[in-house]
């Protein structure tokens, strides 16, 4: 076994993290160089998101993404991360029932190389996560904007700014942790909810459009690199500008991370 497990970032990792108030880095990869690098400039998560289907598929949405296009990548990922930890998505329709939950989860570590599997979810996917984890798979769970509800949604808007869906978030939070969710992403919602959910939560939680106050931010590769064919979401930052490399880019931007001058206010809702 190679020393870089013994090195590794783990759940353990980021709790004791939180529990030091010194926030955490988190970026996307979807193949091993790219993983290589996200890992060397020291973020302490790689995520491969189903993001994939719209910045290396060339979709609308992440919706076309299929299992084995998330095993297929997580598996690259993994020959190019030594320290960080190893999230994949578990793409849509993939986890409608505890069984194909349990069985997606499961290739996800298995073939893929996954430490830890995120799904999108509310108070309905309770049940889900509970399964999950009560088989030893770690669970993040994604609220807020959730990217595979985007036709449902009717857009990418952001969630949580009327008082009912606020509550309904912040209950939301409660039951999947309770449920046994390892960790919460938090996505396109008011810095303000975010901060308060945070406070209510004994689980690290990584933001992304979601303010200052979360434990971990994370951001798309692409939208880091400046690289991102149309439309650039608010809450991202071109950390290519004022750099002459990609590593110079992606220290950039975990050591903003870490010395909380990233996001600014005018990048949180
Ligand atoms: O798929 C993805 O890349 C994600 C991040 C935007 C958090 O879920």
């Amino acid at each position: 076994m190679s020393d870089d497990v013994f090195e590794r970032i783990t759940l353990s990792s980021l709790r004791h993290l939180r529990k030091k108030g010194q926030k955490f880095a988190c970026l996307t990869a979807y193949d091993a160089t790219f993983a290589r690098l996200v890992d060397e400039a020291g973020a302490e998560v790689v995520l491969v998101g189903d993001s994939l289907g719209m910045v290396v598929q060339g979709q609308e949405t992440t919706i076309p993404v299929s299992m084995e296009e998330m095993i297929y990548h997580t598996r690259l990922v993994s020959r190019g991360r030594r320290h960080a930890l190893l999230m994949a998505d578990l793409p849509f329709l993939s986890y409608t029932d505890p069984l194909q939950a349990i069985h997606n989860a499961g290739r996800l570590m298995q073939e893929g190389g996954a430490d830890i599997i995120k799904l999108e979810g509310g108070i309905k996917q309770v049940e889900i996560v509970a399964r999950l984890s009560d088989q030893g798979v770690p669970v993040c769970a994604h609220l807020g904007l959730r990217p595979q509800q985007v036709h449902k949604l009717g857009g990418y808007y952001v969630q949580g700014r009327a008082l009912e869906s606020a509550a309904a978030l912040r209950e939301d939070a409660r039951a999947l942790e309770q449920a046994g969710a390892d960790l919460l992403l938090i996505e396109s919602v008011p810095a303000v909810l975010a901060a308060d959910i945070i406070t209510r939560s004994a689980i690290p939680v990584i933001g992304i459009g979601a303010g200052l106050s979360c434990d971990g931010q994370i951001l798309v590769l692409h939208d880091v690199l400046g690289i991102t064919p149309g439309h650039v979401p608010r809450f991202a930052r071109n950390f290519m500008l004022g750099q002459n490399s990609i590593q110079g880019a992606l220290k950039t931007y975990v050591a903003a991370v870490r010395e909380e001058s990233f996001p600014r206010d005018e990048e949180s809702f």
